[in-house]
Order: structure tokens, then sequence, then C-alpha cells
């Protein structure tokens, strides 16, 4: 017989867990970065409205899918919409016309100019995508997914492991840095250590096997009703320390005074990008914890807190590192290295001796924000593996450790230079242009990741849940365990395909109502915004 789905404890395991995957790296790190990079606040803002308008509808339609079919992501895209359907069909096609597109466009551009545009490369994944799609359907969006988180997770861990070490050079009170050249020095030294990488990054790997050891109650949520509430708590320690500092303010103004005109179009799409990485969307992670959520929840004052706490948690690491920045007089626009480099010394010339102290709290915060993500990756392949291969958990997690923890290492010795790997280094030149394989194995692993595959995934979704399962059965879903009324008007019930839901017709037709306006950004707004970026992130300008 076949065994009961595990189901979340409770609202808030879930919410929490779910947090857990999405607060991360990607708040704690990059959001603060790139703030830095792209003038301050006014990032922040569009940043906000990029949450509103296409990480909302997203996060909602994935869960939704999740808890409907309570499957994995290709589980549950198959089950929505099996092999040789229509719209498989025509997304297949689409996909080959796209493919001959660009393969032209780069025999074009190599031709005349002789320069591998990168164009060819996508235009050949492009053509397999199409082909697996026309013949076996809409899964394979979500195997790509599951592809897609695996491959993140290989490198995120290698980064978590970074961080492991820097915890250990606060609390050992080695992190005494003057200048930023010094840290900078130790930092060189450090990532091109092959052993103490790939040992880090495979600590960093069992702590999230360890995770999942107990399964969803008793190992993700358990974890992440402890480690959440303390994540909060450094965080907010932090804060205080840093904006009590002398001359603070100024950090804090930066980060929240919005200036228009440092943005640039390049500005609003990294927000883009940015928040759907944030919200740890398009790979199916919301798919998978979704998959394991009551039906007497209700999806949308979940998502509405998950989306809260993330955006929470971005707007305070901004808290907790400009003003300590602006107060030593350190570089807010130094860009990824302003976490190891620049907040190192910045700790360190914190007024009193204790900065290795807070050094050590930033850290071990840092440290549960990456590891929660980490595991909430792996917990989707192992879902996968369990969902469709009926294997144990415990072997699941096991083959997946093995699988990434090899992969990461790629990532890990890369680092130091692609000497170590040459034949990567070739297949990829072969691929992809120069301009696209900037750094190592690790920066394009990261640039294919977050700039094509999660956008072209997440556009995906999108139409998926609005046209193919259609916004109606999912606004069904979404609204399973939520009994307020809900009002339409003529128009809106014609964009958001409610029309002949029985459901719907009963109820007062006026008023703009929360379902319609989900419906509407998920069926129009959402896939066209990502079209553009990642239209754009392959370099094709659309005259802006
Ligand atoms: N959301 C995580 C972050 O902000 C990153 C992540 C992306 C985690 C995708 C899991 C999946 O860092």
């Amino acid at each position: 017989m076949e065994q009961q789905r595990e189901t979340w404890g409770g609202t808030i395991g879930f919410v929490l867990a779910a947090a857990g995957s999405a607060i991360g790296l990607g708040n704690i790190w990059k959001f603060p970065y790139i703030t830095g990079m792209n003038g301050g606040g006014a990032f922040v803002i569009i940043y906000l409205i990029c949450i509103f308008l296409l990480g909302t509808p997203l996060m909602l339609s994935e869960i939704a899918i999740g808890r409907k079919t309570q499957k994995n992501p290709y589980g549950a895209f198959k089950e929505i919409s099996p092999a040789g359907s229509k719209f498989s069909r025509v997304l297949g096609i689409l996909l080959l016309l796209q493919a001959v597109f660009m393969i032209y466009s780069g025999i074009d551009n190599l031709v005349d100019n002789g320069t591998n545009s990168g164009m060819i490369g996508f235009g050949v994944v492009s053509a397999l995508a199409g082909a697996l799609i026309i013949w076996k359907g809409v899964a394979m969006v979500g195997l790509f997914s599951i592809l897609t988180g695996l491959a993140i997770l290989s490198y995120y861990s290698v980064i978590g492991g970074w961080i492991l070490e820097y915890v250990y050079l606060a609390f050992s009170r080695q992190m005494n840095f003057e200048t930023v050249a010094q840290a900078k020095e130790t930092f060189g030294n450090f990532i091109t250590c092959p052993w103490k990488v790939v040992l880090l990054h495979l600590v960093f790997m069992v702590l999230c096997g360890a995770m999942l050891w107990g399964g969803i109650r008793k190992g993700v949520e358990r974890w992440s009703k402890i480690l959440m509430p303390l994540l909060l708590l450094l965080l907010i320690a932090v804060i205080i320390r840093g904006v009590t500092l002398p001359g603070a303010i100024d950090g804090v103004k930066f980060f929240l005074s919005p200036d228009f005109s440092k943005l640039s179009t390049g500005s609003i799409l990294e927000a883009l990008g940015h928040s759907f990485y944030s919200l740890s969307l398009g790979m199916g992670i919301m798919i998978t914890y979704g998959s394991y959520m009551k039906k007497q929840e209700n999806i949308l004052r979940t998502s509405v807190f998950i989306i809260i706490l993330d955006t929470i948690a971005a707007l305070m690491a901004g808290l907790a590192i400009f003003p300590a920045v602006f107060a030593m007089g350190g570089q807010p626009t130094a860009g990824p290295s302003l976490i190891f480099q620049v907040l190192p010394v910045t700790f360190n010339h914190f007024p009193g001796g204790f900065g290795w102290f807070w050094a050590g709290l930033f850290f071990l915060m840092l440290t549960i924000a990456a590891f929660t993500s980490g595991a909430s990756l792996l917990e989707m392949g192992v879902t996968f593996l369990i969902d469709q291969l009926k294997w144990s958990r415990k072997k699941a997690i096991s083959v997946l450790f093995v699988i990434i923890s090899l992969l990461g290492i790629l990532s890990a010795i890369s680092v130091t230079g692609w000497e170590n790997i040459p034949w990567v280094k070739k297949a990829f030149d072969f691929c992809f242009s120069p301009e696209h394989v900037k750094g190592n194995f690790f920066d394009v692993l990261d640039y294919i990741t977050s700039n094509w595959c999660l956008p072209l995934a997440g556009m995906m979704t999108a139409i998926f849940t609005g046209w193919l399962w259609t916004a109606r059965k999912a606004a069904r879903e979404l609204r399973e365990g939520d009994l307020t009324h809900l009002q339409d008007t003529n128009i809106l019930l014609l964009l958001s395909g409610f029309r002949d839901e029985p459901f719907y017709s009963q109820m007062i037709r006026n008023g703009l109502t929360l379902m319609t306006f989900w419906a509407i950004l998920i069926r129009f707004v959402a896939p066209i915004i990502i079209l553009f970026v990642f239209l754009h992130s392959l370099g094709i300008n659309l005259g802006f």
C-alpha cells in the first residue's frame, strides 16, 4: 500500500521552513552589495515593486502546484499536463524556433566578426529542451528546474564552506585585518587553497544532509523552528551594534534614501532577477515544500508571511552592513567583496576591541542563512528521487550528497584557475562566448543558472499555471482553506479567465479582488516581464 505523504506539522513550521529557503546568501550577501552598486534606496524601491508584481504571484503558483499534486516538480508538471498535450507541442516548437534564430545569429556573428556571441551554445540547449518537451511533455520543465537547483547547490555549498571558514577566523581572533588589502590577501590565499575549500564544502554538504535526514517534520521543520528565530536574533543584535556606532547614520541614509539618478535599465533588470532568486522561485523549491502542505492551510496567507519575512531579512541585512561600513569609513560600493573583504576590516575597527565577536555573530548568521537554503535545494532532489524512483529518504540523500559534492569540488578548485580543469574550460568556450564565460567554472555556473535557467523556468511556471493548468483551477487550490469573499468586475473576469467558473459567477461583480489581480499578473504580467529580463540577459535589447 502506498504510504501517506508526510505533511508539515503546522503553519508556523511551513512558513519558517520556506523562509529558511528564501532567506539565504541572496538576502544577506547579494542584496546589500547590489544595492550598494546601484545607488542605494532607489534600488530598494524597485526591488520591492518586483517582489510585489513578480515574486508574489509566482510564489502563490508554485505552492499551489505543489499542494494540488503533492509531488515533486517533475511529477507535478507531469500530472497536470501529460506528455503529448497540445500545449507541450506548442511550447516545444517555440523553443525550436528560438533555437534556429539563435544558432543562425550565432553563426552570422561568427562569420561576420569572427567572434562567438554565445548564441550557438544557448541555441543548442534550446533545441534540446524543445525536442525533449515535444517528446516527453511539460514534465521536462520540472526536470529542468530540478537540475538547475542541484547545479546551484553545487556552488552554493562552496560559498557555504567559505563562510564556515570566516566563522572560525572570527572566533579564533585571526580576523584582525587593518586594511582591505590585507583582508583581500587572506581571502585570496584561502579560496585558492584546494584542500581547505573542498573540505569545508563537504562539511557544509554534510550539514545539509543532516537537516533532511529526519524527514519533513522531524528534520526540516524542527531545524527551521530553531534556526530561523536564531537568525533573526543575531541579525537584530548586529544591527543594533552597527547603528549605534558614531557616524552610522550616513549608512542608513545611503541605504534608505532614494536617488533615482543612479538607476539604469540594468539595475531594474537586476532587481527583477534578484527578486526571483531571493524568494527561491523558478526551480521548484516552493513546489516541493508546498507538496507537503495540508489542505486546510491557507496558501495566500502563508505566502504573504514568507515574502514579508524574506523582504524584511534583506532590508535588515542592509541595515546590519551599511551603517557599520560607513561608520568605519569602508567602501559601500565594493561589490561581491563587500562581505569577505570590507566587512572583516569594518568589524576589526569597531571601538572597544570586541569586533571579532560581532564578526563571529555576523558570519554565524550568514552560515544559518546559507545552510537552510542549501538544504532546501537538496530536499527538492531528495523528494524527486523518493517520489519517482521510490527510493528511501536516506538512500536519496546519500546518493545526491555524493554527486553534488563531486560537482562542487569542480567549482571549488576552479577558483584557482581553469588550469585545474582544462577540459571543462574547453567545452564552455566551445558552447558559449568569452563574454558569458567570464571568470571560472563557479562564476559560469552562477551566471548560467541565475540569469538563464531561473527566468526560463519561472516564465514557464507562470504560463503553465495561468494558461495550461488555468488560473481558474489554480485559484480554486489557492482558495482552499480560505473563505474570504471575492468580488470581480466583468472585464476582470474576462482577463482572469474566471468567467465561466460557477463559483465566481455567484459573486458580486464589482470591485477589484485579490484573486483576479493574481490571475492577471500570472497570465500576462509575469511572463512578459520575465521574457524581457531573459532577452536582456542574453544581450538582446528591445529598444530600452
Ligand atoms: N533564496 C536563496 C537566497 O536568497 C537562494 C536560493 C535560490 C535558495 C534558489 C534555494 C533555491 O539566497
